[in-house]
C-alpha cells in the first residue's frame, strides 16, 4: 500500500447551544468583548448524562456510514483528547466498545489542540506500516467539564463536541500527502492543567482552588500560536512541494479569529478558501479539526482531487499539520 485517505467523516455538536449573551449573564464579559478579540459567537455544551465517548460515538457512526463500512471492518481506534471519560480506561476503549468492536487495539492520544493531528500522522503511520488497514481517529472534548467559570479570559472561549474520519489504505496517489509535528514541553506551564496527575493529586485544596480546570496564559499562548501554526503549514507545503496557491482548502484549529487571519495572511491564503468555524462552534480543542472537515465535506466545499491543509497547535506546546489530496 502506497499510503492512507480519508474514506468517511462524521461529527457531533451537543443540542445546547451557549451564545456570548448567555455567558454574560455569568461572568463579566460582553459578547463585543468575546466576538472582537476571539471570533466566537457561540458553542455547544454538553448535557449532564453525556461524556467524551458518547460524543465520538455519534460522530463516528456518521463516518462509518459515509465510508461504506462496517464497525468491525475497523483494525484500530484513535482518539485525541484532554478532557476523556475516565483517566483510564482510554475514551478508545470506551467508544470501541460501545461501538460493537472488540479486540482492536484502541488508545488515546494527549496532545491538546493538535490531537487530532497527531492521531491522524499516528493512523497513516500504522497504514503505511502494514499495522492498520482501516483506522478510526476521532477528536473529542467536552472542556466545559474543565473549566474554571470564575475566569473570565478562559471559560468563554472553549465548547464542546467530536469529529470521527476513517482512514483507509490506499494504493492511488490521493490521501496524505506529507506531514509534520512537533513538541516544546519547556512552555507547558502557560496552557496547562495543574491538578488531577501525579504531580499533583486531587485534594480539597486543589478542588477549592479550580486547580482540576483550565489554566492558559492567553497573550503568550498567542505568541507561540501565530508562530508554530505558520512553521507547521510551511514545512508540510514544502515537503510535498505544493504551494499555498495551490491549495483548494486551508482548515485551521480554531482559537482565534485573529491567529487564522495572521497564518493566511503569511501564506497569502484567500479568507473564501479557509474554513472559518469558530464563530459557531468556539475552541473545542482537539475536535475542532476533524468537525471542521466533516462541516467542509457536507456542505460541498471538498471535491475529488483538492489539495487540503490541516494545521494545528495546542497546550504541550504542540503542533501538526498534514496535507490532503481528496
Ligand atoms: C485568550 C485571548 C482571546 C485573549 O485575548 P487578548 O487580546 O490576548 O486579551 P488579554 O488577555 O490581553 O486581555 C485584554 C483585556 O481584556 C480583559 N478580558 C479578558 N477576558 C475578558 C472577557 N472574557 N471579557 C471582557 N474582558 C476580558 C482582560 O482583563 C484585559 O483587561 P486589562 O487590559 O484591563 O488588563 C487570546 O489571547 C488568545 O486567543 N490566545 C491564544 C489562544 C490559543 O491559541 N490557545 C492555544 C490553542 S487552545
Amino acid at each position: 500500500m502506497k499510503g492512507s485517505k480519508i474514506i468517511g467523516t462524521g461529527s457531533y455538536l451537543p443540542e445546547k447551544v451557549v451564545t456570548n449573551f448567555d455567558l454574560e449573564k455569568i461572568v463579566d464579559t460582553s459578547d463585543e468583548w468575546i466576538r472582537t478579540r476571539s471570533g466566537i459567537e457561540e458553542r455547544h455544551f454538553v448535557g449532564d448524562d453525556e461524556a467524551a465517548s458518547d460524543l465520538v460515538v455519534k460522530a463516528a457512526k456518521k463516518a462509518i456510514e459515509m465510508a461504506s463500512i462496517e464497525p468491525k471492518d475497523i483494525d484500530a481506534i484513535v482518539v485525541g483528547t484532554i478532557s476523556p471519560d475516565t483517566l483510564f480506561p482510554s475514551t478508545g476503549c470506551w467508544v470501541g466498545t460501545a461501538l460493537g468492536i472488540e479486540g482492536v487495539p484502541a488508545f488515546d492520544v494527549s496532545a491538546a489542540c493538535s490531537g487530532f493531528l497527531y492521531g491522524l500522522i499516528v493512523a497513516d503511520s500504522l497504514i503505511k506500516a502494514g499495522t492498520a488497514k482501516r483506522v478510526l481517529v476521532s477528536g473529542v472534548e467536552v472542556l466545559t467539564r474543565i473549566t474554571n467559570w470564575t475566569d473570565r479570559t478562559t471559560c468563554v472561549l472553549f465548547g464542546d463536541g467530536a469529529g470521527s474520519v476513517i482512514m483507509e489504505a490506499t494504493d492511488d496517489d490521493s490521501g496524505i500527502l506529507s506531514s509534520y509535528w512537533g513538541a516544546d514541553g519547556s512552555l507547558g506551564d502557560l496552557l496547562i492543567q495543574p491538578a488531577g496527575g501525579s504531580r499533583m493529586p486531587a485534594t480539597h485544596e486543589t478542588v477549592d482552588k479550580n486547580l482540576h480546570t483550565i489554566y492558559m496564559k492567553g497573550n503568550e499562548v498567542y505568541k507561540h500560536a501565530v508562530r508554530m501554526m505558520a512553521l507547521a503549514a510551511g514545512e508540510t507545503l514544502k515537503k510535498a512541494n505544493v504551494k499555498p496557491e495551490e491549495l483548494a482548502l486551508f482548515i485551521p484549529h480554531q482559537a482565534n479569529i485573529r491567529i487564522i487571519e495572521a497564518t493566511i495572511k503569511r501564506f497569502g491564503i484567500p479568507i473564501e478558501k479557509t474554513m472559518i468555524t469558530i464563530d459557531r462552534i468556539g475552541n473545542i480543542s482537539s475536535a475542532t479539526i476533524p468537525i471542521s472537515l466533516d462541516m467542509a465535506v457536507r456542505e460541498g466545499r471538498v471535491k475529488k482531487g483538492d489539495l487540503i491543509l490541516l494545521d494545528a497547535f495546542g497546550g504541550g506546546f504542540t503542533w501538526g499539520a498534514a496535507l490532503i489530496k481528496w
